[in-house]
């Protein structure tokens, strides 16, 4: 792990350190002839505050990762599109959909060295994310942590091209490749768990290593504070194995209530994700990448060299969060 040797003090030995640097040139200045009584160690005055920007930090991982970030005394910029996060973090406006809300980050903090990147939600997104990368590099980060999946390839479609322009600029990088979101039953299901008691998907009996956004922090905090960058791509997995079928089983024994799994078409699936606003090259890629699980896609990940394997389970969030689907 590697941290500055700033990033080691706690915020009150920070402000103190910030306190006496101005008493210290103070006296440089304006008492050349008196010497103050303590003198902290050199090493301690050459420190900087290095920060890590969180993009998509009100999000579901990158406020975990805040929240790790913040807890071992690393210093935390969030962006969100209204400029603002919950106590004790800083935000700044920033909108993929607005490029000239890149620079506010840098504005607001000089000392930015390596950001969280979570991409913009469009098909063709590295013409969007492109500009903030260059410009991040220009105003002095070196090492990116970026959020993928684990059907986007380096140089496919979507995030897949982010991947291949950050491998290719010779900055530290590592790309996360997360499999379907635990969360996604009190998110992207919601709606149709509480109205219709059912979660619908093309999967079949496809099984998947279902990831807790927990594990996806823990990761990516662990990748942006290596002390070595891995300039490489990892799946990050769950625990477990479940289809669609056990996981609405599970469900269903939590709540109390019988949740089934709906069998769809991909016909069905993509109208569907178009209805709530999806591009139809958007929908397409998106069903393409859950129609993999019935060929055991994401199955295929488990225990490979390349693969995170995070500990928390679906059983462990729906009983955790029962209130969701409490009608
Ligand atoms: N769900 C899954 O199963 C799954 C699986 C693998 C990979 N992924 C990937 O995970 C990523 C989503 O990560 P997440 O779940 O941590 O995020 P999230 O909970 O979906 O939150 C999205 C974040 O992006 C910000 N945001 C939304 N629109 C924005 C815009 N126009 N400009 C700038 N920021 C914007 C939001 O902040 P404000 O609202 O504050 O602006 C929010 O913090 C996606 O790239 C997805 O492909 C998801």
């Amino acid at each position: 792990m590697s941290r500055s040797t700033d990033s080691l003090l706690n915020p009150s030995a920070k402000i103190a350190l910030a306190v006496w640097s101005g008493i210290k040139e103070n006296l440089i200045h304006t008492q050349p002839k008196k010497r103050p009584t303590y003198s902290p160690p050199l090493i301690t005055l050459k420190a900087t505050t290095m920060t890590i920007l969180i993009t998509g930090g009100t999000g579901k991982t990158g406020f975990k990762l805040a929240k790790l970030l913040h807890a071992a005394n690393h210093s935390v910029l969030i962006t969100s599109r209204k400029g603002v996060a919950p106590e004790p973090f800083k935000a700044v406006t920033f909108d993929w959909n607005d490029a000239s809300t890149f620079e506010n980050p840098f504005k607001a903090d000089a000392n930015i060295n390596k950001v969280y990147l979570v991409a913009p939600s469009v098909f063709d997104a590295l013409p969007v994310a492109k500009p903030f990368i260059d410009l991040a590099i220009s105003k002095g980060v070196k090492r990116f942590v970026l959020l993928s999946a684990t059907q986007l390839q380096k140089g496919g479609v979507f995030i897949g091209k982010i991947h291949e322009y950050i491998a290719s600029l010779g900055v530290e990088y590592t790309v996360l490749r997360p499999t379907w979101f635990i969360e996604n039953f009190g998110s992207l299901f919601i709606h149709s768990i509480n109205n219709s008691n059912t979660v619908a998907s093309v999967t079949k009996n496809g099984k998947i290593p279902f990831i807790g956004v927990d594990d996806i922090a823990k990761a990516a905090f662990d990748a942006l504070l290596a002390e070595k960058s891995s300039n490489s791509d990892f799946y990050v997995v769950g625990p477990e194995l479940l289809t669609y079928d056990q996981a609405t089983e599970i469900l269903s024994e939590v709540i109390g209530r019988k949740i089934t799994h709906t069998h769809i078409t991909n016909e069905q699936e993509q109208g569907f994700f178009r209805s709530i606003g999806m591009s139809p090259e958007y929908a397409a890629m998106l069903n393409g990448m859950e129609a993999a699980i019935a060929d055991d896609a994401e199955e295929k990940l488990v225990g490979t060299s390349k693969t995170i394997t995070g500990t928390h389970k679906l059983r462990d969030y729906f009983e955790a969060n029962k209130a969701l689907w409490t009608k």
